[in-house]
Order: C-alpha cells, then structure tokens, then sequence
C-alpha cells in the first residue's frame, strides 16, 4: 500500500515536474523580433487571454472581433463589428510590429480603444500570440 502510494506521489511529482518545466522554456524564449514566435504556445496565450472576447472562426465576433485573418487585415474593418472610432480611425494594419505595440499595452498605443485589456507583459507571450494570429490569417500562415 504504503509503495504503490509512493510510486503516485512519485508519478505525480514527475508530472509536476514536466508541466513547470515547459513554463520557464517559453518564458526564455524572449525575443524582440516577432518572427520565430511558437504557434502551439501562442494558440495557449490565445485561448487564455483572448478567446474569451475573441473567436478564431470566421464571421464569429464575440465582445470582440474575431482574429481569424486579423494578420495582415486593416484595423477597425472585420465586418458586423462595432469598433471604436479610434480603431476604426487609426490607419493601423496588423503585422509582427502593430500587433506587438498594441499587445504590449493597447490604451497606451491606441488611446481611446474599447478593448479592456491591459496587455501582455511578456514579450515571448506576444510573439507566440503573434505567430498563432498569423497561422490563422490564411494569407500569412507560413
Ligand atoms: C475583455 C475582452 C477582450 C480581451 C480579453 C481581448 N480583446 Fe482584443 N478586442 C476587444 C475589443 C472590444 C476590441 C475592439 C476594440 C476597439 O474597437 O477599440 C478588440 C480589438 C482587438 C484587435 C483589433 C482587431 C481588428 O479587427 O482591428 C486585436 C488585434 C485584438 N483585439 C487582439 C487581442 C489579443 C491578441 C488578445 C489576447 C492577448 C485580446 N485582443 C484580448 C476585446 C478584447
């Protein structure tokens, strides 16, 4: 008894172990350049921090627009969305350096947008972000 409960705890502690150990190899993978970012990893950061306001279909605007083919389109021009005025007046088109300014801090680089967000610290969480929104923008995916 008292061993096979040792060997859970021991399984369960390698588990631990390998999900923790994924963490600190993204957190290193810091970068200023966009580019190289990890789609798995960002299609994550996607579903925890976005996805709640943003779909990745089509057509399928929730609080937010959706982000499929967000890569590459002009700011403020997903159709059935309701923007704002600064964002549907800012000329922006979402690249690597547009999407990493605006995630970065968006009421910073874009006073007066309605998305109440407060930005992505991590810079390997925004390149990650960045790779998985162009993966799903079927004129940029790689
Ligand atoms: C709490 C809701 C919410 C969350 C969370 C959120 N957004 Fe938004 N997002 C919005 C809203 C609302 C807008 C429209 C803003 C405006 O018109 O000013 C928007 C707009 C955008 C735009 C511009 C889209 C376009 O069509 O021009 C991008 C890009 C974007 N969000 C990316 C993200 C990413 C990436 C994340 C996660 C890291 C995220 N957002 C998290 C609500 C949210």
């Amino acid at each position: 008894m008292k061993s096979s409960f040792a060997k859970i705890c021991a399984a369960a502690a390698l588990i631990a172990g390998l999900v923790l150990s994924q963490v600190p190899a993204h957190a290193n993978d810091a970068q200023s350049n966009t580019k190289g970012g990890n789609i798995k990893a960002g299609r994550v950061v996607f579903l925890h921090q976005c996805a709640g306001c943003h779909s990745n279909l089509a057509g399928v605007d929730r609080f937010g627009p959706t982000l499929q083919g967000v890569y590459g389109r002009k700011a403020g021009t997903a159709p059935h969305h309701l923007y704002s005025h600064a964002m549907a007046a800012s000329g922006i088109v979402w690249n690597d350096h547009t999407l990493n300014g605006f995630l970065t801090n968006p009421h910073v680089d874009l006073p007066g947008t309605i998305m109440p967000y407060r930005g992505l610290a991590s810079a390997a969480a925004r390149a990650n972000v960045i790779a998985y929104l162009r993966s799903i923008s079927p004129d940029h995916a790689n």
